[in-house]
């Protein structure tokens, strides 16, 4: 007997714990092999279901909501939606929702643990140390840059930027500048102990630039070796935001020639691919990812994609939706 559930697609592996939570609602396929699928593996797994649970890696465009027309809703389990063609959705119909807030201070942390990585030159040194290279002490051994008492340019302030911000003003006394499409109000700018600034003011000031900002085509290679070659050659630059915000080929440039000091990249442009010239310079830390990686915080994430898909289910609204 067919069941009367609607049907869907969770397109990654996730918590056993969510499958049977969605198991209540829905008529569940679940790809917990988390093979890598091609957009026609993807087309053809969505035929026939109305709901999916996707990540940041599988693209819903104009081309799979046309061939899958009783798709309804995607439900991301990221902050980031740029995977979501969301006009093509907007236009057929199609919800889209996202999972903002739960992932913030775990993904700040993980930010400014990338920040000094990189400048304290962690990665590098213990890849030499591993390597049976250390022999002796030396005063210029792996000295890096300091954190507390610089500068920390952070472009992109929305929620994850201003964790970023306290974490740097209030616990390592760092003066924090910031640019952002708008500017935060003035009670926000006091709480994070930020100072608005121009991209070019902050690029030639800081020590250290986060990189924290939404990718759109508006925001594409925000970072390019014109930017590079504003910076202090003895900044760091750390992406977290998404690939394809820094030219990564152009920073793999700037890293060998050391117009910049470091890089500390999560994010990379055509991931999980990264770009070769990067996989040779010495001063980049290197991670596949993970800023939002603790057990607690990918459990939220998954919940709230629950959640948004169980509450269009069970005919509420969606709970985080996202718009064009
Ligand atoms: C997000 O939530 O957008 C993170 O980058 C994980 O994909």
């Amino acid at each position: 007997m067919s069941s009367s559930k609607p049907k869907i697609l969770v397109a990654r592996a996730v918590f056993p714990e969510t499958l049977a939570r969605l198991a209540q609602h829905f008529e569940v396929e679940s790809n917990q092999a988390d093979e890598t699928w091609s957009k026609d593996q993807l087309i053809a797994k969505l035929q026939g279901k109305q709901g999916a649970f996707t990540t940041g890696s599988e693209r819903i465009d104009a081309a799979v909501l046309d061939a899958c027309p009783e798709l309804k809703i995607c439900a991301n389990m990221a902050v980031g939606y740029n995977n979501f063609d969301v006009d093509a959705m907007a236009a057929r119909g199609v919800l889209g929702t996202n999972a903002p807030d739960v992932l913030t201070e775990t993904t700040a942390d993980f930010g400014f643990a990338l920040l000094m990585a990189t400048a304290r030159r962690i990665t590098e040194s213990e890849h030499f140390l591993r390597a049976g290279k250390w022999e002796k002490w030396s005063y210029d051994m792996f000295a890096g840059s300091d954190i507390h008492g610089s500068t920390l340019g952070i472009i992109g302030m929305g929620r994850i930027g201003q964790g970023i911000a306290r974490r740097g003003a209030h616990g390592f006394g760092m003066n924090v500048i910031y640019h952002n499409r708008s500017r935060l109000d003035a009670a926000l700018e006091a709480e994070c102990k930020a100072s608005y600034v121009g991209k070019e003011e902050l690029l030639k000031t800081a020590d250290h630039v986060v990189l924290v900002v939404p990718y759109s085509p508006a925001s594409h290679h925000t970072i390019g070796a014109a930017e590079i070659a504003l910076m202090k050659p003895t900044a760091t630059l750390v992406n977290i935001a998404r690939g394809g915000i820094v030219d990564d080929a152009a920073l793999a440039v700037a890293l060998r020639e050391k117009r910049i000091a470091a890089a500390g990249l999560d994010v990379f442009e055509g991931e999980p691919k990264v770009h070769p010239d990067l996989l040779t310079v010495p001063n980049v830390v290197l991670t596949p990812h993970i800023a939002s990686a603790t057990v607690p915080t990918r459990r939220a994430m998954a919940d709230l994609a629950a959640d948004n898909l169980i509450a269009w289910g069970t005919g509420k609204g969606p709970l985080t939706p996202v718009t064009p």
